[in-house]
């Protein structure tokens, strides 16, 4: 038996690991582990749950508004005194996160093999996304393994001296994660007062590269495009990011079609997603499930690392500015977009990657 511990501490990573969770533990020979380093705690839990995922270790190491050295030191403290006691054959983390680089950093410190789910991603601009950019890329220097969600990110990986082959494109687990929710049968708990008949758009904002000034500009932005438009419902789930939400408050209270919510359960978001007209967002991981659902997209930073619906027009890099903002939503609910064509049948990421790993681990 080998055992194969999964690292996850964000709500996006429990997402993206969920459906490499449940293939894994599907094969036969390995013995799975689920540590949270609990960088997030109830949008962590918000995310396991809507899978039927808990962790087996949990590190708890969220404090409200903590800096990211106090985070780093918390997590490789965490996962130091959990590597000595056990000794996995092969860890898997996801991303970019800071408990993604803390665990590739602290498996190199233990000579504990890592790989890399979601390799590969690059915008080679190290403050944009900050401090992402640089944990992937560091990422990349010390995972033995590498799962590219797509050719180009094998192609960064290779220039930076990767060997082929010790990458594998697999596509995005995102997708998997969108399949497998809609398979689990369960209440709704998030509570969804929106008349199915009205138009509606969504907005996610929160990275750290938008300081106060420009996350009020971007939301100002948002705030005249609803203002314009009182015919289209804004649903804007916050993060609870104490900083972001003081802004989001700040600025968005006072607009009558602009609802702000709190996180929703993966599930409902989805929905709301697959019945939207407009994906206002700055999220890499929104970017991917809008495009699978064949949507919309304006991205509201200045680069991204995926080309998922760049080329067929559907997304839009809107930036930060507060009048493109405007004009962008206004233009995107305005104008008609081509159909689009239809998803091309894939095989699950998920299953590569765990037929992979049984081949590295034989
Ligand atoms: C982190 C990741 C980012 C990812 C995002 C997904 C890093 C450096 N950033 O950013 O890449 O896109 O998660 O959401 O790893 N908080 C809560 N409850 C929660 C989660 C967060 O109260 O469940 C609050 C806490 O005060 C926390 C703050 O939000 O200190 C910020 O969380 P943190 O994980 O440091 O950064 P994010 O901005 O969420
Ligand atoms: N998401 C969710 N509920 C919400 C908002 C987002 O379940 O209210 C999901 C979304 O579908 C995506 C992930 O959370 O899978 C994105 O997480 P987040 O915005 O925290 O991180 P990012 O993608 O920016 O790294």
């Amino acid at each position: 038996m080998k055992n194969v511990f999964l690292v996850m501490g964000t709500r996006p990573e429990a997402i993206k690991m969920a459906p490499v969770y449940r293939a894994l533990k599907k094969t036969p020979g390995l013995s799975i582990t689920v540590i949270s380093t609990g960088q997030h705690r109830e949008l962590l839990a918000q995310a396991m749950q809507a899978f039927d995922m808990s962790p087996d270790i949990d590190l708890q190491v969220m404090r409200p508004g903590q800096s990211l050295s106090a985070l780093t030191c918390s997590i490789l403290e965490g996962l130091e005194k959990t590597f000595e006691r056990h000794r996995p054959d092969l860890v898997l983390a996801h991303g970019d996160t800071t408990t993604c680089f803390s665990a590739a950093l602290s498996c190199f410190y233990h000579r504990i093999p890592i790989a890399h789910v979601e390799a590969g991603l690059r915008t080679y601009r190290i403050d944009s996304p900050f401090p992402e950019e640089f944990n992937r890329q560091g990422v990349a220097k010390l995972a033995g393994f590498h799962f590219a969600p797509d050719a180009q990110a094998k192609d960064n990986l290779l220039r930076e001296g990767v060997s082929p082959i010790d990458v594998c494109v697999t596509g995005s687990t995102a997708v998997d994660a969108i399949d497998a929710i809609s398979e689990i049968r369960r209440p709704s708990k998030s509570h969804c007062d929106l008349s199915a008949d009205k138009p509606v758009s969504v907005i996610t904002l929160h990275r750290r590269e938008n300081g106060s000034e420009t996350l009020k500009g971007m939301l100002t932005g948002i705030k005249n495009a609803a203002r314009l438009h009182p015919e289209m419902t804004f649903v804007y789930p916050m993060h609870p990011n104490p900083s972001v939400r003081r802004t989001v408050l700040e600025v968005l209270s006072t607009i009558p079609n602009l609802v702000l919510r709190e996180p929703m359960e993966y599930r409902d978001f989805i929905g709301l997603m697959a019945r939207a007209t407009v994906v206002i967002t700055d999220s890499g991981g929104i970017q991917e499930e809008a495009d699978y659902l064949r949507k919309r997209v304006l991205l509201l930073r200045e680069h991204t690392e995926r080309v998922n619906g760049l080329g067929e027009g559907r997304t839009c890099i809107v930036g930060t500015n507060s009048e493109a903002i405007t004009a962008a939503i206004s233009r995107s609910l305005t104008s008609h977009l081509e159909a689009p064509s239809d998803a091309v049948p894939h095989e699950s990421p998920s299953l590569k990657i765990a037929r992979e790993i049984v081949k590295r681990l034989a």
